[in-house]
């Protein structure tokens, strides 16, 4: 089937489930900054209604979301250039939501890997709302027609679904309605380890905080945790191979090249040789240079909650205006009386 034209809009989004991580700005928000200032229209999500597909306590899912939206803002995500929301505030999502846990298949649903390593043994008991999260997660982009979503490396197998949700759609309904979106894993730094075990995603759910650097992290924090991460004995390889069977080492250059915009070749050019005695200081140095003035700008914004509403309220009437009528020509679609 052709595509028709699209206009190139940007649509991602974050859970606030817990602060964020230093994997969540690596993998997403310093994609999501630069997408904005490239020629896109840009929508950028608190995923709240993802959030409580596990149980959140009210007042720190509250706080969690406005301090997420300051994360947002204090890493550059301009209010004035981008649609910032929260995702309770525009129902389209959810209601599109249901019409795609209508057209997923159990089957495609039972492959999510995420919800295999989130469920894990307990599968029997989670919520509903956790097994159909990818269909949610499917409206959320295609609400807005949404050509590109920047993401980290672990959002990958969800945006598969999401073009096959969008591509059943259209099959089954005769049209060219729905886009086949194009995920955004680009940079050194698409999946950050944990800083303790270079197999594991570093994640806000670690219950290591030593496993993750938080954006609110001060730098004392932040030196420790790097000091204390898991290494190997050997130096540095000059050459991007010798990383290969050295996951701690990787991580830590690919962490270093992702906060410093560079390739992991230019970065071995430059350290190959060293010990981490000596590269872990200049990991923490760069480190604590590029953090420190966005947990600083993010508390500034936290003293004004009010004003992180305000926005995301205006926000929320921006984005129903994309959202709304493309709700009611879906509908159409299928034939519902309105
Ligand atoms: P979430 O909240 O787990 O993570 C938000 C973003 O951060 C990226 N990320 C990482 N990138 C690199 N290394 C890491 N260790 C790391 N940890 C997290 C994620 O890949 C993601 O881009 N399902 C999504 C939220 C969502 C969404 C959407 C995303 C809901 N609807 C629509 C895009 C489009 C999630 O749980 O992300």
């Amino acid at each position: 089937m052709s595509q028709p034209q699209f206009t190139p809009r940007v649509f991602s989004g974050i859970q606030p489930s817990g602060g964020l991580t230093l994997g969540n700005y690596l993998g997403a928000i310093k994609r999501f900054v630069q997408m904005q200032d490239a020629d896109f229209e840009t929508i950028y999500c608190m995923v709240d209604l993802h959030a409580v597909t596990v149980w959140q306590d009210p007042t720190d899912l509250l706080r969690n979301t406005r301090e997420l939206a300051a994360g947002f803002i204090a890493s550059g995500i301009s209010p004035d250039k981008s649609i910032l929301i929260n995702q309770s505030q525009v129902p389209e999502h959810a209601q599109l939501g249901w019409v795609f846990s209508c057209v997923a298949r159990m089957g495609w649903m039972q492959r999510m890997t995420q919800f295999k390593d989130k469920a894990g043994k307990n599968a029997q008991n989670v919520s509903l709302g956790l097994f159909g999260y990818p269909a949610l997660m499917a409206a959320d982009i295609l609400i807005y027609h949404a050509t590109h979503v920047p993401v980290g490396e672990d959002q990958k197998q969800h945006l598969e679904l999401t073009r096959d949700i969008a591509a059943k759609f259209n099959h089954d309904y005769g049209v060219d309605f729905f886009p086949l979106t194009e995920p955004v894993i680009e940079g050194a730094a698409t999946r950050v380890m944990s800083l303790r075990d270079g197999s594991k995603k570093m994640s806000k759910s670690d219950p290591s905080d030593a496993s993750r650097i938080n954006m609110t992290d001060d730098a004392d924090a932040i030196a420790k945790k790097i000091r204390k991460a898991k290494t190997d004995p050997d130096a540095l390889p000059s050459e991007v191979a010798g990383l290969e069977g050295r996951p701690e080492a990787r991580n830590l250059v690919n962490i270093y090249a992702g906060l410093n915009d560079q390739s992991v070749e230019q970065v071995l050019a430059e350290v190959g040789g060293l010990q981490f005695g000596a590269f872990k200081p200049m990991l923490a140095d760069l480190a604590v240079a590029k953090l420190s003035p966005i947990s600083a700008e993010m508390a500034r914004l936290m003293n004004d909650p009010a004003e992180i509403d305000r926005i995301l309220a205006k926000g929320a009437g921006q984005a129903r205006e994309i959202t709304a009528p493309i709700l009611q020509k879906t509908y159409d679609i299928m034939g519902m009386v309105r």
